[in-house]
């Protein structure tokens, strides 16, 4: 068990523990949720994000892991598994990913791969993401999405921008071997 802020948080093996871009993203969600947003979180792991969002808002949650969703419904999360937007009918006024950005490297050849992996660049899954999170969003809705300087920001926030998002970087940390960064991405009116 792990504790952040007011919560205890449960983390079975196999699931990813909660480190300093799942604290981040949840820093960034208190900053940018609203009380009325019906929020997706997408990738839940452990359940930390969607746990705080939870005092706040509707949320429900999504992660491919069986590990993962054994676990978030552990820590009271509504959740279910689902490969990206699988399955899921429905826009959400907010969208949140803390996905896998790490460049391959040599996999421990469990669920946990999926918490790292994000292809040979990094950045498979969040592509993956950037190409589907449009049809899942309302009218204004808009979506948070951890990058790592370790998989290309720039790149990245480019991409979103040629998908016609508007970009900002809502908060960001430096560590002793990269920058996270949380961008907000919403649709150009
Ligand atoms: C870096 S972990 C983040 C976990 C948690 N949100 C946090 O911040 O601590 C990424 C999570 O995304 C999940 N994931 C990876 N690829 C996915 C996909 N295609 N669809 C749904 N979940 C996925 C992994 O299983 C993992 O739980």
């Amino acid at each position: 068990m792990i504790g952040y802020g007011n919560k205890k948080i449960w983390v079975l093996p196999g699931v990813y523990k909660p480190a300093e871009d799942s604290f981040l993203m949840v820093e960034a969600v208190l900053k940018e949720l609203r009380p009325s947003d019906r929020v997706l979180e997408i990738g839940a792991g452990s359940g930390i994000v969607s746990a705080f969002i939870k005092d706040r808002a509707s949320v429900i949650a999504i992660d491919i892991s069986p590990c993962a969703v054994k676990c978030a419904k552990l820590n009271g999360i509504d959740v279910i598994r689902a490969d990206l937007f699988d399955g899921i009918k429905g826009r959400f006024d907010l969208i949140v990913f803390n996905p896998p950005y790490l460049p391959s490297g040599e996999k421990i050849g469990d669920w946990l791969d999926f918490a790292w992996d994000g292809g040979e660049d990094g950045q498979a899954t969040i592509n993956r993401f950037l190409r589907q999170v449009k049809d899942c969003l309302t009218e204004n809705g808009r979506f948070l999405l951890l990058v790592s300087s370790l998989s290309g920001v720039d790149a990245i926030m480019e991409r979103m921008t040629s998908l016609g998002f508007i970009v900002e970087e809502l908060l960001s940390e430096r560590y002793f071997f990269e920058r996270l960064v949380v961008l907000r991405g919403r649709m150009k009116e």
